[in-house]
């Protein structure tokens, strides 16, 4: 394996939040998502440990050291680092990477494909072609998740708001005016790729119902897009809601999100839905236009506190 001396200074991906389709996106569904911008940012420079490579993003309480012989604790993520410089045939020892991530990570805001795909633009360099890094970053996302669809990748990239059919060209598409939206985290960890066998499961528990069911997925996914092109934020509220219990008669949802869901709505969004994997991890709020900022997240922590006793963690997000 030939050796590099650098790797590249510093890196930036995206994350991002799926509007909907997930999971049926496994499948060959359409799904809706959009790139949350420069989630995580890495910085790297040689270090005097020559034979390790450190990692360290404080905000997801992360510090790796890895050495060029796995130890016996390797977990998911380090295998996943190593995947991506072993297929990458660059060695990345005598480095210190450090992050800062706007991201929480193992929440469904797509982390770890931000991970991958900055770490992929660490070992390819600037000159590196999006179809690489894009390329490079799935090595890390299967193993991290077994089968990832490639949506959180493809936004990791390349940004902006997709359509996104599995081993189809994505559609990117502009909208009239910027669309805002709410992420609550259920504080609650899970794994991406446990949430995904256990769709797989139920699905083939029920095979009857699986045609039905994904093209019912992807008839939501057609009419929140055109609902979203109009600007029919109510219907768009709507039909957010009816996927999240879609997603819920997939076993993905739980008690904590379905609450977290009713308080959005108690609060006057005008849809919620939980995004990503699911299990765990965020709940995706439309909120309504006549609130400001203030004001929604004031009703927010209301009906939290009422519903819940307790006030989770919230944030805007713009999308442009
Ligand atoms: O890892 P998450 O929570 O961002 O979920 C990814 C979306 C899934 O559709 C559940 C899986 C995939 O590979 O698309």
């Amino acid at each position: 394996m030939p050796a590099v001396s650098k790797l590249a200074d510093s890196a930036q991906a995206n994350g991002k939040v799926i509007l909907g389709g997930e999971h049926a996106v496994v499948y060959g569904c359409p799904a809706l998502a959009c790139a949350i911008p420069a989630g995580l940012s890495l910085r790297c420079q040689a270090s005097a440990k020559s034979d390790l490579l450190e990692l360290q993003i404080p905000s997801w309480e992360l510090d790796r050291s890895l050495s060029a012989t796995p130890g016996p604790t390797e977990d998911r993520l380090d295998a996943a680092i190593r995947a991506i410089f072993e297929h990458a045939q660059i060695e990345p020892w005598g480095h210190r990477i450090e992050g800062q991530a706007q991201l929480v990570a193992g929440a469904g805001l797509g982390s770890s494909a931000a991970l991958c795909v900055a770490l992929a633009k660490l070992a390819l360099g600037p000159a590196a072609s999006q179809q690489a890094l894009y390329d490079l970053s799935m090595v890390g996302e299967a193993v991290f998740h077994g089968t990832p669809s490639g949506i959180d990748s493809h936004l990791a990239v390349h940004g902006g708001f997709v359509r996104f059919t599995r081993g189809q060209a994505p559609e990117t598409f502009e909208l009239a005016a910027p669309l805002r939206l709410w992420v609550i985290s259920s504080q609650t960890p899970r794994q991406s790729a446990q949430q995904v066998e256990k769709v797989r499961d139920r699905v083939q528990r029920h095979p009857g119902l699986a045609e039905p069911l994904w093209s019912l997925f992807g008839a939501q996914v057609q009419s929140m897009q055109a609902h979203l092109l109009a600007q029919d934020l109510s219907a768009l509220g709507e039909v957010m809601q009816m996927q999240h219990h879609l997603l819920s008669s997939l076993g993905v949802s739980t008690d904590l999100l379905d609450g977290l869901c009713q308080a959005a709505l108690q609060a006057g969004a005008l849809g919620a839905k939980l995004t990503g994997a699911g299990g765990g991890g965020c709940v995706l709020v439309l909120p309504p236009a006549k609130l400001s900022q203030a004001e929604f997240s004031g009703a927010l922590e209301r009906a939290m506190q009422e519903i819940m006793g307790l006030v989770y963690p919230h944030f805007p997000v713009e999308i442009e």
